[in-house]
């Protein structure tokens, strides 16, 4: 068996120095505390959240409800736009008709002095009807700037901000949260209540969004509709960086919808295209003094395939001299010992853990069992299926992997 670290209870936040740069990694997608790798600092939260009750929030809640006038825009959430951090991505949903595409913002509040227009789409699924998807590029940014924005029409119109990272740099510091297997519970709220206050920057989102996926015909689409409403509090402020769990693959036949990841791709966007990937399911941003890589779990990826050469051509464009921190996001962990979900990431850690070792990825960040659980740097890469050694050995130039924990889903923790 690999070696594994402590396993406490808590929450969990992490200062690491590296060199002279002090990046923070805030865990709140987890009941489990703990302090991870060699660096020289950490700090630890004593928040706790309550394990139950694990049930979806009714409807009629307010944390769902539908912001007041007509059309008025919902579900905003902002991520990365670009490779760097001059952009973002800005989404949002109207109702009613399409209303305006434009995003006016600026330097100060009240005060819109540029405009960028997206593009508007919406979809079916099964007899569920989508608003108007809204999608905005606002790029040409200046770095660490906080900016003011504005969507909808007249009385309907909401007001927003964001602040853009600094510039790409060795010794950035920056303040990232991470959540995954977040859901739409009384959990999820007080997580993502638990992780705005933390100061958290960005959030680095590890999979499974909504779980609209265990409702059935009309009520999926409408519980993706709730979730975006819910994460707006967060994430109309603080990009999410996100990656794809099992619970966006939604393949259900016997409702005709087999085409995977239908919802998830419809609503949330990827600066795939910056990192010259050719699926928004996998790719890269840099932001500060990070170079991250997000893995799709739930998409080919074996040799030859297309997120194989992605991942191959992006490991060679990493240059540490500008961003030593080199983070992986995937959905399910590459290793676990828990009972729940054993072995599921055995495939993927088969095709990509020589190639993290080569480059000495820093941490692996990952999510779909519920509960935390760290490693030590280790690695199997030297298994030979024919010659047996199957066994895991400490190694420096491997990733610590680290699998988040539960963010509140209805489906509770992973006990075993
Ligand atoms: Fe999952």
């Amino acid at each position: 068996m690999p070696h594994f670290g402590d396993i406490s209870s808590g929450w969990i936040k992490r200062i690491e120095n590296k060199g002279s740069m002090l990046v923070q990694l805030l865990f709140f997608s987890s009941v489990l505390l703990s302090c991870i790798s060699n660096g020289s600092a950490g700090v630890t939260s004593t928040f706790v959240r309550n394990e139950w009750p694990s049930v979806d929030i009714p409807l009629d809640n307010e944390v769902f409800a539908v912001p007041k006038g007509y059309n008025a825009p919902q579900q905003v959430h902002i991520t990365q736009g670009d490779y760097d951090g001059k952009a973002v991505i800005i989404s949002w949903v109207t109702a009613d008709e399409e209303g305006s595409n434009k995003v006016r913002y600026g330097l100060s509040e009240g005060k819109y002095e540029f405009t960028a227009e997206g593009t508007v789409q919406n979809y079916t699924f099964y007899n569920y009807k989508s608003g108007y998807i809204h999608q905005c590029l606002v790029d040409g940014l200046q770095y660490d700037t906080k900016y003011f924005y504005e969507i909808g029409d007249g009385d309907s119109s909401r007001r927003f901000w964001f602040r853009t990272p600094p510039p790409i740099d060795p010794d950035a510091p920056y303040k990232f949260g991470i959540i995954g297997d977040l859901g739409q519970t009384y959990n999820s709220l007080s997580t993502i209540e638990h992780c705005m206050q933390t100061g958290a920057e960005t959030i680095l989102f590890v999979g499974d969004l909504s779980y609209a996926d265990r409702y059935k015909y009309h009520d999926v689409g409408v519980r993706w509709d709730s979730w975006g409403r819910f994460a707006e509090r967060s994430a109309a402020y603080q990009p999410w960086i996100w990656s794809a769990g099992n619970h966006e693959i939604e393949y259900f036949p016997y409702m005709g919808e087999v085409i995977p990841f239908r919802n998830y791709l419809h609503r949330y966007p990827t600066p795939y295209l910056a990192s010259e990937s050719s699926s928004p399911l996998w790719y890269a941003v840099r932001r500060a003094s990070a170079h991250i890589i997000v893995l799709s779990s739930y998409s080919p990826f074996v040799k030859y395939t297309p997120q194989w050469k992605w991942l191959e051509q992006e490991l060679k464009r990493v240059d540490r001299k500008k961003t030593p921190w080199l983070i992986v996001l995937m959905h399910a962990p590459m290793y676990n010992s828990n009972d729940a979900h054993f072995m599921e990431g055995e495939s993927m850690r088969a095709v990509f853990e020589s190639w993290f070792c080569r480059h000495k990825v820093d941490v692996v960040f990952a999510g779909h069992v519920h509960a935390y659980e760290r490693s030590y740097r280790i690695s199997n890469i030297r298994y030979n299926v024919s010659s047996g050694a199957s066994y895991p050995v400490p190694d420096k130039s491997a990733p610590v992997y680290i699998t988040v924990g539960d963010g509140g889903n209805q489906e509770g923790l992973a006990l075993r």
